[in-house]
């Protein structure tokens, strides 16, 4: 696939296939093009070329609610006038057959939306108990932590029904508590029968929960495998560390702790 910004090739050819059922994690250094591609995955932006199937069928070009509804999903991070809303109504507004359905449906069917709304409503409430956030339903999600807005933004994106969920850095500046606890929460979706992807910059996070890891640079895939396959990488100690050389592990180890910090 290709995405150029201007003369940058954000994503230059990067080709990758993701296993229903299973976490895989997408690594790379900073610029590698990781949440490029989710963007043209998800529709966000358009792909200059290149080829995406999801589910058995082509979603090159679709528009994201198309695709969100086909089952393919990302976390977005909260924007100021959700954080305006309360958490439940995040949560409702997320859900799928809002906005332009509703108003022609609602004079033609009233109990039909009734009845969505309230299946919304219903879902809305187990998604938050399930994610501890339910004594904060009636809050402004902007009051909430870092960490809890994580949880919401991943609840929000469960209310979609999604097969699949594309998780960009979703323990970035969290505690470590919850991170833990949306790790938990992945890994029972996973469980499940949902798909993931996560970008994520911590390579003990990456070890612990991903079943396969892909390692992107310079908007190409340079290689694949078992965490401990690719931490073994000479490709991929290069593409963190430039030139490579040296004492390469203890550098590894520093430059992975400075992307977890961010
Ligand atoms: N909207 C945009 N306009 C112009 N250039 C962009 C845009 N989005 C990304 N880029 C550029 O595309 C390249 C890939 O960026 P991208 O954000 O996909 O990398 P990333 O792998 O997600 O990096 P990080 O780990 O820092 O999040 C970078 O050089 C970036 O500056
Ligand atoms: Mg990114």
């Amino acid at each position: 696939m290709q995405l150029s910004f201007g003369g940058l090739k954000a994503v230059d050819g990067a080709t990758l296939e993701v296993e229903p059922g299973k976490i895989t994690a997408l690594i790379g250094p900073n610029g590698a093009g990781k949440t490029s591609l989710f963007n043209v995955v998800t529709g966000f932006y358009k792909a200059d070329g290149g080829a995406i199937s999801f589910d058995g069928g082509s979603i090159m070009g679709r528009r994201p609610h198309s695709i969100a509804k086909r089952g393919l999903v990302r976390t977005f991070q909260l924007t100021k006038s959700l954080g305006r809303m309360s958490v439940l109504e995040n949560m409702m507004v997320a859900a799928p057959g809002q906005a332009g359905e509703k108003v022609f449906a609602a004079w033609v069917v009233p109990w039909m939306i009734n009845r969505q709304e309230k299946e919304n409503h219903r879902k809305a409430i187990e998604l938050l108990e399930l994610f501890n956030l339910i004594d904060k339903k009636d809050d402004y999600a902007a009051t909430l932590s870092g960490g809890q807005r994580k949880l919401l933004e991943l609840a929000r994106a469960l209310m979609m029904e999604p097969k699949m969920i594309l998780l960009d850095e979703p323990m970035a500046g969290i505690n470590p508590t919850l991170g833990a606890r949306l790790l938990e929460h992945v890994g029972e979706l996973r469980d499940r029968g949902m798909t993931f992807v996560l970008v994520e910059h911590d390579m003990d996070v990456v070890m612990r929960v991903s079943e396969h890891v892909i390692v992107m640079a310079n908007g190409k895939v340079i290689t694949q495998g078992s965490a401990d396959e690719v931490r073994q990488n000479q490709e991929v100690i290069d593409a963190y560390l430039g030139t490579g050389g040296g004492a390469v592990d203890e550098a590894l180890d520093e430059v992975f702790e400075e992307d977890a910090r961010g």
